[in-house]
């Protein structure tokens, strides 16, 4: 049995940032499967009011929460709307993020206000978010902050270089360990994943080229691309009290692609 059908998350609530399409729309319906209350935060408001619609037709009970993670004062405003909705807060996915499509390029192309971007959104945004979350949870029973990460965060790519996101997500890790130093006396467990390349908006450039590659027997030895559903998974596994040692990890999902190429 699945840990969403076990209702691992029963009784709990939690915030999903970037919610509105890709992993974290994925990850908000199947926390909802597992018994959780979710809280949907999303600059895109039209993909949001869909992702909310999705985990209501899953049968769970969902927040709508616009807003911009680049402007911190949304920041703190989520984590205030999250709990003003259902009381409390269990779990936090850190996961809303700009990508190479919106900030890709070297230290020599990248213009800075992308150089800033990336770091306000894949980075800065889990600073606030986390700062204004961490409080709710030290004071209940604990919780659960999950920090979505990337591969990036380990290894360049000649054909397609972000050097801003590889920094942000780099960041991403190190920010996770400290917190997971700070909070663990606190009952609260803060842990990273970092996808490789997944079926979202964010690789909608590359992804059919690297499913190929796959099926040839390059870059991914399990032979496909990821699904947003299979990060959402591990994402579960982070929030659940089946992780209940876990803190300071980092989750590499990439169908190995990493650990071919070291
Ligand atoms: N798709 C991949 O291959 C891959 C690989 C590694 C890491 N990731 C990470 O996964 C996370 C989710 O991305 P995804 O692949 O599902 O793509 P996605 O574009 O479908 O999801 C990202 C979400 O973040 C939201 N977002 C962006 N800027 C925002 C802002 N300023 N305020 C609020 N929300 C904002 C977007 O609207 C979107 O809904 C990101 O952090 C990304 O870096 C993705």
């Amino acid at each position: 049995m699945g840990l969403a059908e076990r209702g691992v998350l029963r009784g709990k609530v939690a915030i999903v940032t970037g919610a509105a399409t890709g992993i974290g729309r994925a990850s908000a319906v199947l926390f909802a499967q597992a018994g959780a209350r979710v809280a949907l935060a999303d600059v895109r408001a039209p993909e949001l009011a869909q992702a909310v619609a999705a985990v209501r037709a899953a049968g769970g009970e969902a927040a709508s929460i616009t807003a911009d993670l680049a402007r911190p004062e949304d920041c703190a405003a989520v984590v205030e709307a999250g709990v003003r909705a259902f009381g409390r807060l269990d779990v936090l996915l850190n996961n809303a993020g700009v990508g190479t499509m919106v900030v890709g390029g070297t230290v020599e192309s990248i213009a800075l206000e992308h150089w800033d971007l990336a770091q306000d959104v894949n980075v800065r945004a889990m600073y606030l978010v986390a700062r204004a979350a961490v409080p709710h949870m030290r004071g209940g029973a604990g919780g659960a902050i999950v920090n979505i990460a990337s591969v990036s965060a380990f290894r360049g790519s000649v054909e397609r270089p972000s050097h801003a996101y590889a920094a942000s997500k780099g960041a991403v890790l190190s920010l996770t360990r400290a917190m997971a130093a700070s909070y663990g006396r606190d009952g609260i467990r803060v842990n990273a994943i970092c996808p490789g390349t997944i079926r979202t908006r964010l690789t909608a450039d590359i992804v059919e080229a690297a499913e190929r590659a796959a099926k040839e027997g390059r870059g991914i030895p399990l032979g496909r691309v990821g699904e947003p559903e299979d990060i959402a998974r591990c994402a579960l596994f982070l929030a659940s009290d089946d992780a209940a040692f876990v803190s300071g990890a980092t989750l590499v999902a990439d169908g190995g692609a990493t650990a071919a190429t070291t």
